[in-house]
């Protein structure tokens, strides 16, 4: 692995004190540890019809559309108050495909689990998947607030004091697309493409617009998922406690993601660090006038596609 490492284009972060190296491996960035499981499941994953894939780039809504496609998916075996998402971090609800590789081979062994959780490119993804008809839920949000969102949690994952840390460092690493799983432009459009070719098989949820209309959403995402709610279900406040049950102040407040250890062997970052804000627009507290017109251009030329991440 080392040797190939060295044969793909590198960038590593200055302000995390070398400890952060991307390398660039089928138009997109990674860093080494989730770089080897994505080429480990792009050899072995053999997807199975019932699959159904929540796809992501970091920072943009993924622990709490885990949290909800969880509680969408086993609400007929507990409900807000025995859920597993009481006691255990939404990340670890859901196998990550490249990282947990034989918990989804069990999955498909022995139970209808059918959730797989996944950071890669549309163009990434195992050509299993690709060639099959597995459902794909794709989350995106807001650019201004996903680069915000990126330079607040690497430094800290890291326990790199954030006052060592630039933004606009950051926010220009960004704008040339190097940033966990970037480019975000190509991660998005990867997927929209995607879903223009075979339409039907990709939902595309907005951060923004599942703040402002949860229910709908949530009662979307559950039909796509093949879920969908029944009217009994409705009526008796189903849908609004799974929303409630994993709100972001239901889930920060919780012990387990106040001071519980996410992939405490491998790969330890606190769980605390999935809950910062959640705040629309926070980053305006950061953006110089110039840095929101340039990402405004930047996205103006990148993603000429139907969808607004500005
Ligand atoms: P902020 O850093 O802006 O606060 P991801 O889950 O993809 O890593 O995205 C993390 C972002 O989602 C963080 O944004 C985090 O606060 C927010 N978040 C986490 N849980 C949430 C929830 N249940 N509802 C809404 N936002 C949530």
């Amino acid at each position: 692995m080392e040797d190939f490492l060295k044969t793909l284009p590198q960038h590593t972060c200055s302000w995390s004190k070398g400890t952060v190296t991307f390398y660039k491996y089928q138009g997109f960035w990674n860093i080494q540890d989730f770089l080897e499981g994505e080429i480990i499941a792009q050899q072995s994953f053999k997807a199975q019809p019932n699959d159904i894939f929540l796809c992501s780039c970091p920072k943009t809504g993924t622990t709490w559309l885990k949290a909800l496609a969880f509680a969408i998916v086993t609400r007929e075996k507990f409900n807000e108050s025995t859920s597993p998402l009481l006691t255990t971090m939404p990340h670890e609800c859901i196998p990550f495909l490249e990282k947990d590789l034989k918990q989804i081979e069990d999955n498909h062994k022995n139970s209808s689990f059918p959730l797989v959780a996944t950071h890669l490119s549309y163009t990434s993804l195992p050509e299993s998947v690709i060639s099959s008809d597995c459902k794909i839920v794709y989350i995106y949000r807001n650019i201004k607030d996903v680069i915000n969102s990126n330079h607040h949690f690497i430094p800290a994952a890291l326990n790199i004091p954030m006052e060592d840390v630039s933004f606009k460092e950051t926010f220009d690493e960004f704008c040339q697309g190097i940033s966990w799983y970037g480019p975000y432009w190509d991660h998005i459009l990867g997927y929209w493409k995607a879903s223009q070719e075979r339409p039907g098989r990709i939902l595309f949820l907005k951060y923004e617009d599942m703040k402002k209309d949860p229910k709908s959403n949530v009662k979307k995402l559950a039909e796509f998922i093949g879920y969908p709610f029944s009217v009994e279900e409705e009526n008796a406040g189903v849908v609004d406690n799974i929303i409630k049950l994993c709100s972001f102040d239901k889930l920060r407040n919780l012990e387990v993601n106040k001071t519980g250890m996410h992939r405490p062997e491998d790969f330890p970052i606190e769980n605390r660090l999935y809950f910062r804000k959640a705040e629309d627009g926070d980053w305006e507290n950061y953006f110089t006038d110039e840095m929101k017109r340039n990402i405004d251009n930047l996205v103006d030329q990148k993603l000429s596609a139907g969808l607004n991440v500005t």
